[in-house]
């Protein structure tokens, strides 16, 4: 395992298997991953270990399966795994709600101006109420645009639609099922352009990795409404993170919400410079709870495989 997991988790597996913990929670580097391919059967990485085709030729030789603590894999170079015959699996379902519950924080912060207004009480700029000041743009009964319309996409509908009387817009490779759209009151948009101009919000759900990176640059900034605001709770590198400040800094768009960024833990200085961007440090799945849940997935994945069963999670 290459970072600190839940107690309950470690406990599970160390009870099973032979495992070497991290319990310092140190952050391995290229030369720890490599030496945990050569000498372990399974690795459990997370989004925080970059494991590029590099890094698995040269350690390749024991590892069978990589059970990735997380949903998202774009760290792990998935065409490398299949050529080398490495199991890869994921751990999604359990960290659906937690994440769509950070892209409505996301929203409404950015919307009601709330990182901003924090920021005034505590460094104790804050005047008093006043009718003009600290305002921000509503969010009952706007339109929001999801980027990618996968579990946490449709969680993040579900919860704008019935929360907040929202008319919800998607734009994915297929339309979904008619049942779905009718559960998530979200209907398909053909075009991403299309979507970029009618969405009051735009959230961004799609897979990162190379093919999606700076799907989001100047060129689509400039096509969203000048009132409106990017969230992004997906990849880092689904955005072109200095086109955005620019976009922020000259009124492009109104403003964003940021759960993930290019090069964690970094943020570039442009963006920690404006007002009109709420900037949290990747919480998606940041609960206990969610956190156990997805390390037992891990676990379940572990289990499936080494019984010489199908892991229910495989991604490659
Ligand atoms: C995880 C995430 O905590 O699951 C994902 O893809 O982005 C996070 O919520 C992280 O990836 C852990 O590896």
């Amino acid at each position: 395992m290459t970072r600190r997991w839940p107690d309950a988790v470690q406990e599970y597996l160390a009870a099973r298997y032979d495992v070497t913990l991290n319990e310092r929670d140190a952050l391995p580097g290229p030369e720890e991953l490599r030496t945990a391919l050569r000498s372990c059967d399974a690795v459990c990485p997370t989004v925080t270990d970059r494991i590029t085709a590099d890094i698995l030729q040269s350690g390749a030789g024991r590892v069978k399966i990589l059970g990735n603590y997380g949903v998202g894999v774009s760290h792990i170079d998935l065409e490398a795994c299949k050529r080398l015959g490495i199991v890869v699996t994921n751990t999604p379902d359990v960290l659906t709600e937690p994440t769509a519950e950070i892209a409505i924080t996301l929203m409404l912060m950015a919307a009601r101006a709330a990182g901003e207004g924090e920021r005034q009480v505590r460094d104790r700029s804050w005047a008093g109420w006043g009718p003009m000041r600290n305002l921000g743009a509503d969010v009952t009964g706007r339109t929001l645009g999801l980027v990618g319309f996968g579990r946490i996409g449709q969680a993040t509908a579900r919860k704008a639609h019935h929360g907040f009387g929202m008319r919800v817009i998607y734009h994915a490779r297929h339309p979904a099922p008619a049942q779905i759209e009718a559960q998530t009151g979200a209907t398909h948009c053909a075009s991403l352009d299309d979507l970029l101009s009618q969405a009051d919000f735009v959230s961004l759900h799609c897979p990162g990795g190379e093919q999606n990176r700076h799907l989001i640059d100047a060129r689509r900034l400039a096509q969203m409404r000048k009132t409106a605001f990017l969230i992004n709770t997906a990849r880092g590198e689904v955005v072109d993170e200095r086109a955005l400040a620019h976009a922020l800094g000259n009124g492009t768009i109104a403003g964003a919400g940021l759960d993930v960024y290019e090069h964690e833990p970094r943020v570039p200085e442009e963006l920690l410079a404006l007002q009109n961007v709420v900037l949290l440090p990747h919480l998606g799945s940041a609960t206990l709870e969610t956190r156990t849940a997805m390390g037992m997935r891990v676990a379940q994945n572990l289990d499936s495989f080494f019984s010489g069963s199908a892991p229910p999670d495989r991604v490659a």
